[in-house]
């Protein structure tokens, strides 16, 4: 099928990608001239695990092909993804004004039956928005009956394994109007996605304001995961009880399971933040609160000083002349994004009260750096006391203390000797609870994990 996706970001590019090699001929459009030169002439704007040989190949094939030419890429695709960003507002709502420009885009160049798919993720209320913004358009060109349906299909996609997720979805949630023009949308949409529903249907159709609902809860359910095991974790802490063995002992249960059940430094990423605060912000726009979420929401803000209270418990307040090594940067491991990742409290916080620190970070070096002047603007001297290392243990040379923020897969198995040997004290803060406590205290460290307290 031809296919149409505009924004060549995150979302856009791996989904136009995915598509394109399950046979579709995809154009992926942006209006930033530079971000498809690159794409143009071989590079990836963005740093996830698999994809860059997927675009080589399937560009190669001639399935997939970047432009910023919005009237040839609207021709192009019986389908159009909109799949640009939703920064959050001031005030935490979805900010909607690319998503409708991009409405505005289709309206102006459409001719005959498109199917206009919202993949962003997009508050309750959008889909009919963008109808609006398409009818109007085309009205403008005297062209009122020019079809159209307007469908959501939310991206349930994670950073790190994008490519796999999207071609090994749990399921593909469309939601659709109830008309003529929606069914003959739903038919084309059923053809695209047809290779994932082969031997199990994993489709879930419904309305367009309960499909565009569905990926708020499902993002706001496991941010609740989270920071309702970060508060049980700061009470194991004190009362002397091993978190892990917590999750291991409540996750058996199915109707638990074990997953995103993890206490560490607080949810950060370019999703949950924005979409608990989105949805917070929905529910009081219509005179209601999300006490949960909003309670999610304040843990979240508070675990992310965690790292911050322990160093803070080990040194005192005054940080000058310690040096702490810092292993990970990014919010998660396997991806170089630094947007409301707990590092840039942590990195703050320890610069601020004095501090040098030496940080490694397998491949957000970059977007950290870029992250933290913004972050210090205003205090740009305290960046001098940042240094990188380009190994992990390089970091540790004299250091007063390691400091652990991303869980990525360097960091899981260190050679605890040569680590002792390079620390200036064996004291290792663990945000991400990589080591077992017993295994760290018997090779002569003080390990201070997140609810995990040592023993004896
Ligand atoms: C998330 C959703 O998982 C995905 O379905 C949605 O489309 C986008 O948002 P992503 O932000 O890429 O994906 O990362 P994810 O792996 O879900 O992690 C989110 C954050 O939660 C990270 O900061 C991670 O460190 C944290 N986390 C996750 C925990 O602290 N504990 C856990 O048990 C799991």
């Amino acid at each position: 099928m031809n296919v149409t996706i505009i924004g060549s970001g995150y979302v856009g590019l791996v989904t136009g990608t995915c598509l394109a090699d399950l046979g579709n001929h995809v154009v992926c459009l942006d209006l930033d001239q530079r971000k498809i030169d690159l794409l143009n002439s071989g590079g990836v704007p963005i740093y996830e695990p698999g994809l860059d040989a997927l675009i080589q190949s399937n560009a190669e094939a001639g399935r997939l092909s970047f432009t910023t030419d919005v009237a040839a890429a609207v021709t192009h695709g019986e389908i159009l993804f909109i799949a640009v960003g939703t920064p959050p507002d001031e005030d935490g709502s979805a900010d909607l004004k690319h998503v409708l420009a991009a409405a505005r885009s289709i309206g102006q160049h459409l001719r005959g039956f498109k199917v206009v798919v919202d993949k962003s993720t997009v508050p309750v209320g959008t889909g009919e928005k963008v109808a609006a913004v398409l009818r109007d358009a085309l009205a403008a060109r005297d062209l009122p009956d020019a079809g159209f349906s307007v469908v959501s299909n939310p991206e349930f996609l994670k950073e790190g394994a994008a490519v796999e997720d999207f071609m090994r979805p749990d399921r593909i949630v469309l939601g659709v109007d109830d008309d003529e023009a929606g069914q003959r949308a739903l038919a084309l949409m059923r053809r695209l996605y047809a290779p994932f529903n082969r031997n199990h249907e994993r489709t879930r159709v419904m309305d367009v304001r309960s499909a565009e609902f569905t990926k708020y809860a499902a993002n706001a359910m496991l941010a609740t995961r989270i920071s309702f095991m970060n508060d049980l974790a700061n009470l194991a802490d004190r009362v002397g009880v091993d978190i892990e063995l917590v999750r291991q002992g409540i996750g058996s249960d199915p109707r638990i399971g074990y997953s995103f059940l993890y206490a560490g430094t607080g949810y950060g990423g370019s999703c949950f933040p924005k979409d608990v605060q989105a949805l917070v912000h929905t529910a009081r726009e219509h005179g209601q609160r999300l006490r949960v979420l909003e309670a999610v929401e304040a843990v979240n803000e508070d675990q992310k000083q965690v790292l911050v209270r322990k160093v803070f418990d080990a040194f005192g307040p005054d940080l000058a002349g310690r040096r702490f090594a810092l292993w990970g940067l990014a919010f998660k491991p396997n991806t170089d994004d630094m947007r409301a990742a707990p590092s840039r409290v942590l990195v703050a916080a320890l610069l601020r009260a004095g501090a040098e620190i030496v940080a490694h970070d397998p491949v957000a070096r970059d977007e950290a750096l870029h992250a933290l002047r913004q972050d210090l603007a205003a205090e740009p001297a305290l960046l001098e006391r940042l240094r990188f290392a380009d190994k992990p243990m390089q970091a540790l040379e004299g250091a007063d203390a390691l400091v652990i923020v991303t869980e990525w897969k360097a960091y899981r198995s260190p050679n605890l000797a040569a680590m002792k040997a390079l620390l200036k004290q064996p004291l290792v803060v663990d945000g991400r609870n990589l080591y077992e406590p017993e295994a760290m205290q018997r090779a002569g460290f003080r390990y201070l994990a997140v609810g995990r307290p040592m023993r004896g």
